[in-house]
């Protein structure tokens, strides 16, 4: 069984992440997407809302599965038997830090693998906190994230 392990702080999900769920989970038998709870930033949305949305968002896909983690995520891909961590690439960017992320975790765990999926082009843009800023000053976020989220992100920033 190839369990793939999407990590990642999905405050909240977008269609650039739907992108890439949608893409690994026919590359693998079993797709995690794991929200992290972070003890460092300040989500958005909390633990619970972020996996409601995702859960939301991704019902029609058979092999993945929602979860959240803390601490180490070497440490959680061995506990749950899964020996991919797959990440989306935007833009060069992003290349940077990833690459420190995906070395650093070689150097931990050596049996598990990072692999990058590029983004779609459509969503090189896009980043949850390019979406939080829209729906903050009224902009349209219609195709930047899951429609069935849509209200939910907005509804977020109403008094
Ligand atoms: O969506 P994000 O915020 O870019 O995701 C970052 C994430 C969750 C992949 C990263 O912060 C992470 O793996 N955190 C877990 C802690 C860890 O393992 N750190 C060491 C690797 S640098």
């Amino acid at each position: 069984m190839n369990t793939f392990i999407y990590p990642g702080s999905f405050d909240p999900v977008t269609n650039g992440h739907m992108d890439i769920i949608d893409r690994a989970s026919k590359i693998c038998d079993k797709l995690i997407v794991a929200v992290l709870i972070s003890h460092n930033k300040q989500p958005l949305f909390s633990m619970e809302e972020r996996v409601n949305l995702l859960k939301r968002a991704v019902g029609h896909c058979k092999n993945v599965e929602i979860d959240c983690f803390s601490g180490l995520l070497v440490d959680y891909v061995a506990q749950k038997n899964a020996n991919v961590i797959i990440k989306g690439l935007r833009a060069v960017s992003d290349f940077e830090y990833e690459l420190q992320m995906a070395l650093l975790n070689q150097k931990m765990a050596p049996d598990i693998e990072t692999l990058f999926m590029m983004s779609n082009i459509n969503f090189s843009f896009l980043s949850s906190s390019m979406v939080k800023e829209l729906a903050r000053y009224g902009g349209n976020i219609r195709g930047l994230v899951p429609e069935c989220i849509e209200e939910d992100v907005l509804n977020k920033f109403k008094k």
